[in-house]
């Protein structure tokens, strides 16, 4: 097993990319702090043995909550190993209907400097130990990409990956290596919002595939990302999208 006796922690783990990632985690030998916004949504996890997994509820938009959340990885496992920065949401929005005041905070808080609370708070607890370690961030292609109705996400997404270079700059001398996954679309709750808006089939068809990555074929990159397999792999982002943001769709009409 790749990651046996590591210790992970992941935000974001009671949604769909999070909760795969666990599992995939879990299966390959590693201990994990699952944790996410409320007590209540971590209760999908109730049935792992607590030698395995504990939850944690944290708001990544606050920093004491997020050093809260490391120290108790470190506090219940030994040490910290891996840290998945993977909580986001999503505004779907014309720019010219945005709020200026209203919309920009919420999804920049989340993505962007829930990110960068994660970040800092592992880099130092890395740091303190005085052991190598791994951040992973999880970014999207739209980061690389520009696309209608989704400004404030594809900006707070760009700077997870500038966030990502930076760190793993900074944080090479003390051994730790930091990486981000661009996404495309996931069949996850996040991407079931196109479905109420009446969008569902039309996206589906811009796959190349005709289908969405599935949440483990997310977790399964992550697994080997987070693993000494990919020592040589550091302050960049990696697509696992399916090739999404490489093509103009729909293809053949
Ligand atoms: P999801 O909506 O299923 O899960 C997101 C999780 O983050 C939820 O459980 C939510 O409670 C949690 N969360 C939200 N705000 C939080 C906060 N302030 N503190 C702690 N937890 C918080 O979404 P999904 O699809 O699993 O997304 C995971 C990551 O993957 C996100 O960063 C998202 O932007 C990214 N992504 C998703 C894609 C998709 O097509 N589903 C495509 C590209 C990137």
């Amino acid at each position: 097993m790749r990651l046996n006796n590591k210790t992970a922690v992941v935000t974001g783990a009671a949604g769909g990319i999070g909760q795969a990632i666990i599992q995939k985690l879990l299966t390959e030998g590693a201990r994990v702090v699952a944790a996410d916004l409320s007590a209540d949504a971590l209760k999908v996890f109730q049935d792992i043995p607590a030698d395995k997994l504990v939850t944690f509820a944290v708001d990544v938009t606050d920093f004491k909550q997020v050093e809260a959340m490391v120290k108790h990885a470190a506090d219940t496992f030994g040490q910290l190993d891996i840290m998945i920065n993977n909580a986001g949401i999503g505004l779907a929005k014309p720019l010219l209907d945005h709020d200026p005041v209203g919309d920009f905070d919420p999804v920049t808080n989340v993505n962007q400097k829930g990110v960068y609370h994660g970040i800092v708070a592992a880099g130092r607890q890395f740091r303190d130990q005085g052991t190598k370690g791994v951040i992973m961030n999880t970014s999207s292609v739209y980061a690389q990409m520009a696309a209608e109705m989704t400004f404030t996400y594809n900006v707070s997404k760009a700077a997870v990956d500038m966030m990502t270079k930076c760190a793993a700059l900074e944080f090479a001398p003390i051994g730790v290596r930091v990486c981000a996954i661009a996404p495309g679309r996931v069949d996850t709750p996040m991407l079931r919002q196109y479905e109420a808006l009446g969008l569902w089939e039309h996206i589906r068809k811009e796959q190349m595939r005709n289908t969405f990555t599935q949440p483990s074929e997310i977790a399964d990159v992550v697994a080997f990302l987070v693993s000494d397999e990919a020592n040589c792999i550091n302050g960049c982002t990696v697509n696992a999208s399916d090739g999404f943001e490489n093509f103009k769709y729909p293809l053949l009409g």
